[in-house]
């Protein structure tokens, strides 16, 4: 037998043997003897690495240094979700689903919420190619070496299936066996102990040693199946096929058929959680059918079709030692809290947000009182309560009248709750603030120029407002310690690159208060330039959908500004895009109204997408799922047969690419 079949052979039987072990809890080798095969395999892929398989079982044990992490953008972005923390924010949930699916019945799926990292892994012709971290949701890091030792997620999968490639999603976690026996060696060692499981798994499986990675045994479960084509019709029918091919999907979901069912598994699980291999924070719950997602959508940060519940975090009792007011971007005022410092939930918490006046007054803050803090879903804990067994003589604190930075008079609008500080030209904060919301990724994208290079180019008075930035030069960086000439070059050319960024990211950045990078859309879709935009009346304004009176009265009052508009004159002139031809669907014809299309295979006259906006023209929706409401499938060459057996099952009229052209005339 030559070398190479002999190292296939040892990757089959090894599989075979992991596979038992894994999915079938069952041992059919002896440790040693699977050992001595893993050994000898190890050896001939250092022997022979031109032989050595990607996927190959030796990945399991690690070995791999990689020195830095290459960044790769998502196929898909990785969103995040909306919380909720009472019954009362579900059943809002609930209310808006219906809603989105106009009275037509829907199912939930209940899942824990992993205290881990989020992972994304992509599969091509069934073997794992990649995993790559969350990162900023656009972009993450390739961790491929590491994900590879998570002994349940299997690098090659069997299935009839799943298309030539997909992406599986889920939670990397360290099991608190694993946290605790790490931790026992690090103290007996008289180091620092990991703080907890979740910041654990983070820094883990950013480890260059993937060997050191492997040794901590870290897990994951999964909880999402991703891809340009879809043979599933739910995501319970994907997380059970996924199971069946080898993936660790956690047995703790459940399908609800409403939201009482929802509150039911929630309470179920409230004390349960905790018996589980690792740390849980709420559940995840989701619509079911995949159709029913598709069309509820997305907003700009989360879907629409599904929402985290966070249950009740740990309490900590501290001292308040001061309060300090920030001053954030759009001039609003939030009082903080400085705290003795106290342990909570894996970390010392030294600050505490306390939000704004009216919770001020509520809580009724005295100096010296003693609180209690509880970690919400932000990142800074908040105050909940103070401790009035505990309260001495001290001066009830005053939410003050004047800006902390510039001494502007503040003004809180009525049915606000917010302070703001209106002087938002000459507020350093503020200006800070804006610079540093313009150039960020989903506004203006100056991807050379960092928060703290802006706000030093605002400390020495090069740039005050965003216009400014268009006026950088060379020259103006003289005299500016740390800034190389290859350093100014690239700040300068991500300036002149940011000229091409499209209008709504141009008008989200320009920082307009309650215009969100949604909101900046809806805008542009609806007055397509800054000229139409700037002559819009209230009325107009509030009669587009979304746009509520506060979001209104902002942008109006934006543009009533004549530094504003200078500004945006500058800008204009600097060659920033101020206008986009973005638009709604002007239909060719409604010969497709009310049908609905499952797009598959490859076309002559279309590309796929070409197609797709070829039944959206004419009035149809095209729909990623096959269900028995399907109107038509459109199969173009090589679809898939799994799609095809389904259409048949289900009698869905299957069409061709000449035939769907004729359903138009
Ligand atoms: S579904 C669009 N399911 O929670 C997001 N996420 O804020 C779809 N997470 O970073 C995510 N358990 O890593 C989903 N059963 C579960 C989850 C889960 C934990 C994490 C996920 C993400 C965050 C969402």
């Amino acid at each position: 037998m030559d070398i190479n079949q002999r190292m296939n052979e040892l990757i089959e039987k090894i599989n075979l043997y992991n596979e038992s072990y894994y999915q079938n809890n069952e041992s059919i080798i002896s440790d040693q003897a699977f050992d001595q095969l893993l050994a000898e395999l190890i050896q001939l892929e250092l022997k022979n690495p031109l032989f050595a398989r990607s996927d190959s079982p030796t990945q399991k044990v690690g070995g791999t240094i990689t020195k830095e992490f290459k960044s790769v953008t998502h196929q898909f972005p990785m969103l995040s979700l909306g919380n909720t923390y009472s019954e009362t924010d579900l059943r809002d949930f609930d209310e808006r689903v219906k809603k989105g699916l106009e009275g037509e019945s829907f199912e939930y799926v209940c899942e824990l919420k992993f205290d881990g990292v989020a992972l994304s892994f992509w599969y091509t012709n069934g073997v794992l190619q990649k995993g790559v971290t969350r990162g900023d949701g656009s972009r993450g890091d390739d961790i491929t070496a590491n994900v590879k030792t998570i002994k349940s997620l299997p690098i090659r999968v069997n299935s009839t299936l799943l298309p030539a490639s997909y992406e599986i999603r889920g939670e990397g976690y360290m099991p608190i066996t694993s946290f605790d026996r790490i931790n026992a060696a690090k103290v007996a060692k008289g180091d620092q102990p990991l703080a907890n499981p979740r910041n654990a798994a983070s820094g883990t499986f950013k480890m260059q040693d993937s060997a050191e990675v492997a040794r901590r045994e870290m897990e994951c479960f999964i909880y999402s199946y991703l891809g340009n084509e879809n043979p599933f019709n739910s995501h319970s029918e994907a997380l059970e096929h996924l199971r069946s091919v080898g993936f660790s999907v956690s047995q703790t979901y459940r399908v609800c058929a409403s939201i009482d069912d929802v509150i039911t598994y929630i309470s179920d699980w409230a004390e349960k959680r905790n018996d589980l291999p690792l740390n849980t924070d709420g559940i995840v719950i989701k619509v079911n059918d995949f159709g029913q997602q598709e069309r509820l959508g997305f907003t700009a940060k989360s879907p629409r079709w599904a929402i985290s519940f966070k249950y009740p975090s740990e309490i900590a009792r501290t001292k308040i030692v001061s309060i300090a007011y920030q001053v954030g971007r759009t001039g609003n005022v939030t009082p903080v809290a400085n705290l003795s410092p106290v342990y909570l939930a894996g970390t010392v918490i030294k600050r505490a947000s306390i939000h704004n006046a009216n919770e001020m007054e509520r809580l009724d803050l005295r100096e010296g009182d003693t609180v209690f803090i509880e970690k919400g879903g932000e990142i800074i804990p908040k105050i909940t309560g103070v401790d009035i067994s505990a309260r001495k003589q001290g001066e009830v604190f005053v939410f003050p009248t004047h800006c902390p930075s510039c001494a502007t008079e503040l003004i809180r609008q009525e049915g606000e709750a917010n302070h703001y500080c209106p002087n938002d030209s000459g507020c350093p904060p503020q200006i800070k603030g804006k610079l540093e919301h313009f150039i960020a990724r989903k506004a203006l994208n100056i991807e050379n120029l960092g928060t703290e290079t802006v706000d030093v180019l605002f400390e020495k008075g090069i740039v005050s407002n965003v216009a400014d930035l268009y006026d950088l030069s060379a020259e103006k960086f003289l005299g500016l310690d740390g800034f190389q000439a290859k350093s100014i070059q690239n700040i300068l050319f991500s300036i002149e690159k940011s000229k091409g960024i499209p209008f709504r990211q141009v008008l989200f950045g320009l920082g307009i208060r309650h215009v969100g990078a949604t909101i900046a859309e809806k805008l542009v879709l609806h007055y397509h330039s800054l000229d139409n935009l700037i002559s819009a009346t209230l009325d107009e304004l509030i009669a587009i959908p979304e746009i509520g009176e506060r979001i209104a009265l902002s942008v109006l009052e934006y543009f009533s500004k004549p530094q504003n508009l200078e500004i945006i004159e500058r800008l204009k002139s600097s060659g920033v895009q101020f206008s986009e031809e973005i638009s709604e669907i002007v239909l060719e014809t409604t010969a497709l109204e009310g049908k609905s299309f499952v797009i598959s295979g490859v076309f002559n006259h279309f590309d796929r997408d070409e197609l797709k906006a070829k039944i959206i023209a004419n009035g149809g929706k095209v729909v990623s799922s096959i269900s028995a409401k399907l109107d038509y499938l459109v199969a173009g060459e090589n679809m898939g047969p799994a799609k095809l057996e389904k259409a048949n099952s289900l009698s869905i009229p299957i069409i061709s690419e000449d035939e769907f052209l004729a359903l138009l005339s």
